[in-house]
C-alpha cells in the first residue's frame, strides 16, 4: 500500500455565510500527480490555499505526511513546495541567483543541489541569464525549481498551465511527470481544461460549486465516459432527417450543425443508410463520436 502524503479531510470553507468549500475529502498517495478539476470559481484555489495555510481552514483537516497543519503547521508545511498564483522571482537577477536567494530560506540546501533542480526543469543552459529575459513556460520552471529545492514531498500548482502556448503546456506537462518519476514526489495541480488533466494525472478530483463530484484514475474516468460513440450523418437538412431516423427506428437523435447525431451502434448504419438513400436523402459523410471530453465534464457536473 503506497503511503498517503496528502490527506485532505472534510475540509470546509465559509466566507461569511456562503460555503465556498463543503466538505472535500480526499488522499494524494507517493510519487501520485493529482488533478483538481472545475470550473472557474469550484473552489479549487481555495482548496489549494487551505492546504497550505494561505487561508485558515473553517472546518476540517489537512494531514501531510501524517502531520496536521492545523496542529503543527511547521513542520507539516516544510513537506511542501507551492506555487499560488504567480511564483515571486527577482527579473533583474538570474535564474541561479534567484534560486540561491531562496535556498538561503532553508537549512542545509548545497550548491550541488541547486545545480541538479536547474537541471532538472531544463534551465541548464539559461540559468546565468537574467529573469527579465525568460519566457513565460521558463518562468514557470524557475518557480517549480524554487518550490522543490528543499526536496518537499508534495508539490503543489495552482494552475500551472494557465497563460502558456501548446508548446509551454506540453512542456510543463512533460518535465512534472519527470519530476514526480525520478523525484519521488507527489504532485497536486489545478485546472479547469479536462484535455490538458488527462495527460498529466494519475487521479483526478471533479470539484463543483465547492464539492466533490468524483475522484477517478482518469484512464477511467475518459473511459468511462466516451464507452458510448454515437454516430454522425451529415445531411442537407439535418432537422428533417432527424425525425425520419427517429420515426423510423426510433433512436435517440440531436442535431449539430449539418449533422444529425444518432444513439446508434455501428451495426445499425447498412438500415439506416439504406432507408435515407430510399428515401432519396443525399449523405455527405458518416462518422463515430466519442462526446468530447468538455462534454463529458459538463455531463459529470450536471449529473451529481
Ligand atoms: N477572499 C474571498 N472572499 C469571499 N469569497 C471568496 C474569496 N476567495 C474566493 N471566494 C469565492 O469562493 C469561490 C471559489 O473560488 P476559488 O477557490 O477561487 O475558485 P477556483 O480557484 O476554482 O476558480 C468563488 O465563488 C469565489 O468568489
Ligand atoms: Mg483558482
Amino acid at each position: 500500500m503506497l503511503n498517503k502524503i496528502l490527506c485532505c479531510e472534510n475540509l470546509t470553507k465559509k466566507f461569511k455565510n456562503r460555503e465556498a468549500v463543503s466538505n472535500v475529502t480526499f488522499n494524494v498517495y507517493e510519487g501520485e500527480i493529482f488533478g483538481l478539476l472545475g470550473p472557474n470559481g469550484a473552489g479549487k484555489t481555495t482548496i489549494i490555499k487551505m492546504i497550505t495555510g494561505l487561508s485558515k481552514i473553517t472546518q476540517g483537516d489537512v494531514l501531510i505526511c501524517g502531520i496536521s497543519i492545523k496542529k503543527h503547521f511547521e513542520k507539516a508545511i516544510s513537506n511542501v513546495g507551492a506555487i499560488i498564483e504567480t511564483p515571486t522571482m527577482y527579473p533583474f537577477m538570474t535564474g541561479k541567483q534567484n534560486l540561491k536567494y531562496y535556498a538561503n530560506l532553508y537549512k542545509g540546501i548545497t550548491k550541488e543541489r541547486i545545480d541538479e533542480v536547474a537541471n532538472l526543469v531544463g534551465l541548464k543552459d539559461r540559468i546565468n541569464d537574467k529573469v527579465k529575459t525568460y519566457s513565460l513556460g521558463m518562468k514557470q520552471r524557475l518557480g517549480i525549481a524554487q518550490a522543490i529545492l528543499h526536496n518537499p514531498k508534495i508539490l503543489i500548482l495552482d494552475e500551472p498551465t494557465n497563460g502558456l502556448d501548446p508548446n509551454g503546456i506540453i512542456e510543463i506537462r512533460n518535465f512534472l511527470k519527470k519530476i514526480a518519476r525520478t523525484q519521488k514526489i507527489s504532485i497536486l495541480i489545478s485546472s479547469h481544461i479536462l484535455s490538458e488533466m488527462e495527460h498529466i494525472c494519475d487521479t483526478v478530483a471533479i470539484i463543483d460549486f465547492g464539492k466533490l463530484k468524483q475522484i477517478k484514475p482518469i484512464g477511467k474516468l475518459v473511459k468511462d465516459m466516451t464507452s458510448s460513440p454515437k454516430i454522425a450523418i451529415k445531411v442537407n437538412y439535418p432537422n428533417y432527417v432527424g425525425k425520419l431516423i427517429m420515426n423510423q427506428f426510433k433512436f435517440h437523435v440531436e442535431i449539430a450543425g449539418q449533422n444529425v447525431i444518432c444513439d446508434m451502434q455501428e451495426k445499425d448504419i447498412p438500415k439506416v443508410t439504406s432507408f435515407l438513400i430510399s428515401k432519396k436523402i443525399p449523405i455527405f459523410g458518416i462518422a463515430s463520436v466519442s462526446k468530447s471530453l468538455e462534454q463529458i465534464f459538463l455531463d459529470v457536473v450536471n449529473n451529481n
